[in-house]
């Protein structure tokens, strides 16, 4: 008996070991972890339990038979981010390179049933050189069935996928299918075809990090949703952000404990939009001080700045921010930022998550280039999104709420359910100068008709109390008051219950 028992540990030990200390050390020295120590820090303490450990690949070419690692390069099973269920896969480097065989396949897709069952999130550390070069379409058959796996997770549990390593060709796929990829900076990369690739087909010579890697795909592509520093950082913002969501499409939001007043005023809010129309203000400085703790988790914090997305918490629920931001472009509103403010409201909508939205926003930016790249049907892509919602959708308009602009963040015809403006808000069609321009072209020449007629325009259009008087804003409130204003108008809507007509899927402008 005790034979057998050894035995068992043995077995363990070796499977532990992945590819060997050799690899294991060759890992270390690239600054990276390892795919176990990766989940043990990812998880709570003793919280994995992990599964297939002793699943062997089963091809027989190319002398495969007799190179067999136990687990096949894949580490899976579940475990608990502060008590609460997840189920996790980690691509194991030092096994074939991470490699997709047929048999390294079925592990993932095990526990992506697994979490679909059991209603919870799957976190898929991928560090991976591919499809398993010598099982062919075997490997190829074994990413599609986890491509298709995590299309239909898609909006009933979320996944979040972290690059912390290569991520080369079709596999780019099964991330990009996932509600969230972050990237480790300096050691992770992502492409379709790689610099070799490139270079002989197109002439074109770039690094692999200039391609595919972190800055790329967080500023550029907008592929992925964050960048960290090194492993560990990656993984302590993934527990932090796991905090932040719920577990499933039908698990509420969740609550936790908070140390903030419910009311606290903060009048330095009074004074945070300048007098002057044309200067900007941080809106970073507005999320901080309404969300408790001032803890805010931004979602694409370094693409398309002229938007902002995040989560924060109200009363210790998670709330999905949606903020326009004065300092980039004035706040104008972009086909990227309609992109990112879409794909991010979609998201919040698809698992229940209330949704603030916060407007200062002169219009749409103007240009060729936006009209050439499609800004029509990206920036309707936005109001789909507003308009489909049917999660607690309150709005703050602080400054500017100009034309079509206004009619995308979050307005009352969009179903908006509480919706404020600041005494400085400005809901108009278009801004003083450029109405002026266009009602009084005639008078161009005098100087005194047009200063009057702006003033006439100001006063009448340049308030909140316009639409207000419609009843197009529920109320104006002091600033000061913002976050206590918010938090009682999310806890009245807790209760809320809306449908959409009943439908296949909806035919989102893509
Ligand atoms: C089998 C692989 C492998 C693969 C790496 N290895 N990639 N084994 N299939 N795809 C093995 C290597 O043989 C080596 O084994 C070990 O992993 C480490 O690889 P190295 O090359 O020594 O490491 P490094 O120098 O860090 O380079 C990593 C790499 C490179 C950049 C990922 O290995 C590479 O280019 N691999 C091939 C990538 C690729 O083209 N994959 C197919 C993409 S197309 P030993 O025994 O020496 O440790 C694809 C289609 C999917 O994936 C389609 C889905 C629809």
């Amino acid at each position: 008996m005790q034979d057998i028992l050894e035995q068992l540990e043995a077995r363990r030990e070796e499977a532990r070991m992945g590819g060997g200390q050799k690899r294991i050390d060759s890992q270390h020295a690239k600054g990276k972890l390892t795919a176990r120590e990766r989940l043990e820090l990812l998880l709570d303490p003793g919280s994995f339990e992990e599964f297939d450990m002793f699943v062997k690949h089963r091809s027989t070419d190319f002398g495969m038979d007799q190179n067999h690692f136990p687990g096949d390069g894949v580490v899976t099973g579940w475990g608990t981010i502060n008590g609460r269920k997840t189920f996790v896969y980690a691509q194991d480097f030092t096994v074939f390179g991470g490699s997709l065989s047929e048999t390294h396949a079925r592990k993932i897709c095990k526990v992506q049933e697994m979490a679909m069952k059991q209603g919870a999130p799957i976190i898929g550390l991928n560090d991976s050189g591919g499809a398993r070069i010598q099982e062919g379409v075997a490997a190829l058959a074994g990413y599609t069935d986890v491509f298709q796996n995590n299309i239909l997770a898609s909006g009933v549990v979320p996944q979040i996928s972290v690059i912390m390593g290569p991520s080369a060709g079709g596999a780019v796929y099964s991330p990009a299918l996932t509600d969230f990829i972050f990237m480790v900076r300096d050691s992770s990369y992502m492409f379709l075809t790689g610099p070799d690739v490139l270079k002989t087909v197109t002439n074109e010579v770039v690094t692999a990090e200039e391609l595919g890697g972190a800055t790329t795909h967080t500023t550029k592509s907008s592929v992925a949703d964050g960048a960290f520093n090194n492993d560990m950082e990656a993984l302590s913002e993934i527990r932090r952000l796991f905090d932040f969501l719920p577990l499933n499409n039908r698990d509420g939001v969740p609550v936790r404990t908070f140390f903030d007043k419910h009311d606290r005023i903060d009048n330095s809010l009074d004074t945070i939009v300048p007098e002057n129309p044309n200067l900007p203000y941080d809106m970073h400085e507005l999320i901080h001080k309404i969300a408790d703790e001032g803890d805010f988790f931004e979602i694409q914090a370094e693409f398309a700045k002229n938007i902002l997305t995040g989560f924060i918490r109200m009363e210790g629920q998670t709330v999905g921010v949606v903020a326009n931001q004065p300092m980039v472009l004035a706040g104008c509103i972009d086909s990227d930022a309609s992109r990112k403010a879409a794909r991010f409201v979609r998201f919040c909508d698809c698992f229940n998550i209330p949704i603030l939205t916060l407007v200062d926003v002169p219009g749409f930016l103007p240009g060729t280039s936006q009209e050439f790249g499609g800004v029509i049907k990206h920036g309707a892509k936005l109001l789909y999104a507003y308009g489909e919602a049917t999660v607690p959708k309150v709005t703050v308009i602080t400054r500017k709420a100009y034309g079509g602009a206004y009619c995308v963040m979050a307005p009352k015809h969009l179903r908006g359910d509480i919706n404020y403006a600041w005494p400085t808000a400005q809901i108009a069609v278009m801004g003083s100068k450029g109405a002026v321009e266009i009602l009084h072209r005639k008078d161009l020449g005098n100087p005194d008709v047009i200063a009057e007629k702006t003033a006439e325009y100001e006063e009448m259009f340049l308030s909140p109390f316009r639409a207000a008087e419609r009843g197009y804003i529920d109320e104006v409130i002091q600033p000061h008051s913002t976050r206590k204003r918010v938090t009682r108008a999310f806890a009245m809507l807790k209760d809320k219950q809306l449908e959409n007509p009943w439908k296949k899927h909806s035919n989102l402008p893509l």
